[in-house]
C-alpha cells in the first residue's frame, strides 16, 4: 500500500514526529511510504483566485512542492496526519497545506482520489481540555469527505508539555491498537 503521512510540528523530532514514527514502526509488511514534513517543503498561501475552478485540477501556483503533494495524497491508501495543537487549532505550516488542497475541493470528479485510510495523531502541550482538538476535528470532517478517507482512529496526546508523547502509555495504547487495524486490513 502506498502510506503518505504529514508531519505537521514547527519542531522537528520532538513529540508529534516521535508518535508518527511510533505508529509506523507498527505498520507490517513492505510499503512505500512518502514522509511530508512541513519544515522541508515549500507552500505558498492558497490565494482564493478560484483558478482551479476553472483549470481543474490546477493550482495558478506552479513552482512549490504542492503539485507533488496532490499527487501523493491522491494515490495514498493509508494517509496519516500528524500535527501538534497552537492555539487551539492547526499550526500554520500545515494549515497552509490544507488550504492549497482547495484543488481537489474543487473538482468535478473527485474518483481519481483513491480511497483510503486515515489516522490522524493530535498532539496538544496543555492538560487535557474541553475543546483542545475542536478545531482540528472540524477542519478534518471537510478533508476525510473530499478526500474519500475513512477516518480509523484521532488518537490525542494531551499535557505534551510536561508528559512526553513516548511516556504516555494511554495514548501509546490507541497507536498500537490503530497499527493492528491497519495491519490486519492491509495484509489480508
Ligand atoms: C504557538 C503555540 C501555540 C500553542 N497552543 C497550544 C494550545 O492552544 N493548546 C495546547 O494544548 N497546546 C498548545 N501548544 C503546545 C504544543 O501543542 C505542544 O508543545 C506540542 O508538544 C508541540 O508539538 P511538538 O512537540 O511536536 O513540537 C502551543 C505551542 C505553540 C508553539
Amino acid at each position: 500500500m502506498n502510506i503518505v503521512t504529514i508531519m505537521g510540528s514547527h519542531r522537528n523530532g520532538k513529540h508529534t514526529q516521535k508518535a508518527l514514527d511510533y505508529f509506523l514502526d507498527r505498520i507490517e509488511g513492505t510499503h512505500s511510504i512518502e514522509n511530508i514534513n512541513v519544515n522541508k517543503v515549500e507552500i505558498r498561501h492558497c490565494l482564493a483566485c478560484d483558478y482551479c475552478l476553472k483549470h481543474q485540477g490546477e493550482c495558478v501556483i506552479k513552482d512549490d512542492d504542492m503539485k507533488s503533494i496532490y499527487e501523493k495524497i491522491e494515490e495514498s491508501d493509508l494517509f496519516v496526519i500528524a500535527t501538534p495543537v497552537y492555539f487551539s487549532a492547526f499550526p500554520s505550516k500545515i494549515k497552509t497545506l490544507i488550504d492549497r488542497t482547495q484543488v481537489l475541493y474543487n473538482l468535478e470528479d473527485r474518483s481519481i482520489i483513491k480511497n483510503k485510510d486515515l489516522v490522524v495523531i493530535g498532539v496538544g502541550g496543555a492538560p487535557k481540555y474541553g475543546r483542545q482538538f475542536q478545531a482540528i476535528e472540524n477542519t478534518l470532517e471537510f478533508y476525510t469527505r473530499y478526500l474519500n478517507c475513512n477516518q480509523l482512529g484521532f488518537v490525542k496526546f494531551s499535557h505534551s508539555d510536561d508528559v512526553a508523547a513516548l511516556e504516555n502509555d494511554e495514548k501509546l495504547a490507541e497507536l498500537n491498537a490503530l497499527a493492528e487495524m491497519v495491519n490486519q486490513k492491509h495484509l489480508s
